[in-house]
């Protein structure tokens, strides 16, 4: 039997977003939002929702975390085996999703998904804790009913390592970065009358936007 989802209608009305509010570059504006949103929730504020698909065209999505804002774009981090990773390295044209509640604010990313520098994901790899470090060498990240259990083979890892002050990345780990072909901003309003603002790319190198605001 179908089951009905119930919510409590709400009504937006905590800020708007005008025209006078959007810088020429919009990663300023990202950057002031994903502030805004620390602000609130300084452990989730970062988690986004990226879309990948394979070659077939199967769109397929998961969280991850943004963990830096980049000159064109953003970054990420994974395992390059991943399902995640093996769409990219065939169709690198993904999609990202961000969500904060209390800003009654959305972000809308298209882009072009490509492996950071390997000293970029050097750097971040040695900045995570040992624990997490032995993780990303041990699981096969998206494989399914690997035996021995993760649980044993995360003890092989630690043994491995265990002379070393310093464990080096793996190189099926890192980073991607994410170009941004086009960035809309939403800000929700009441009686659903939103404030969209899409920025399209034109020229990289000038570091041109189209800017067009959407109907809700
Ligand atoms: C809050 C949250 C943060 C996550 N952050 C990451 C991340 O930064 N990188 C990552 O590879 N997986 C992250 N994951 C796990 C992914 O959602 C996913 O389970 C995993 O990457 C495998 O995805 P795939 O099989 O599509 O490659 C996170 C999950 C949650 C719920």
């Amino acid at each position: 039997m179908d089951s009905d989802i119930q919510n409590v209608r709400k009504d937006y009305r905590k800020r708007g977003l005008l025209k006078q509010d959007l810088p020429d570059n919009p990663i300023q504006l990202l950057e002031k939002w994903l502030d805004e949103a620390s602000s609130t929730d300084p452990t989730d504020y970062n988690a986004m929702c990226l879309s990948t698909s394979n070659e077939a065209g199967q769109p397929d999505s998961r969280i991850v975390l943004l963990r830096s804002v980049t000159e064109m774009g953003i970054r990420f981090f994974t395992n390059y085996h991943s399902k995640k990773g093996r769409d990219i390295e065939g169709n690198p044209n993904v999609s990202v999703n961000l969500f904060w509640k209390e800003w009654e604010r959305q972000i809308r990313i298209e882009g072009f998904a490509a492996r950071c520098s390997e000293k970029e994901s050097d750097l971040y790899f040695a900045s995570r804790p040992r624990a997490s470090q032995e993780g990303a060498w041990t699981s096969k990240q998206s494989s399914a009913n690997v035996s021995p259990s993760i649980e044993k083979r995360l003890e092989s890892t630690a043994l491995r390592f265990k002379e070393k002050t310093e464990i080096p990345r793996p190189d099926f780990w890192g980073g991607y970065d994410i170009a941004i072909k086009q960035i809309e901003f939403w800000q929700g309003r009441p009686s659903r009358l939103h404030n969209r603002w899409r920025f399209t790319l034109i020229d990289k190198n000038e570091c041109s936007w189209k800017i067009e605001q959407l109907d809700p």
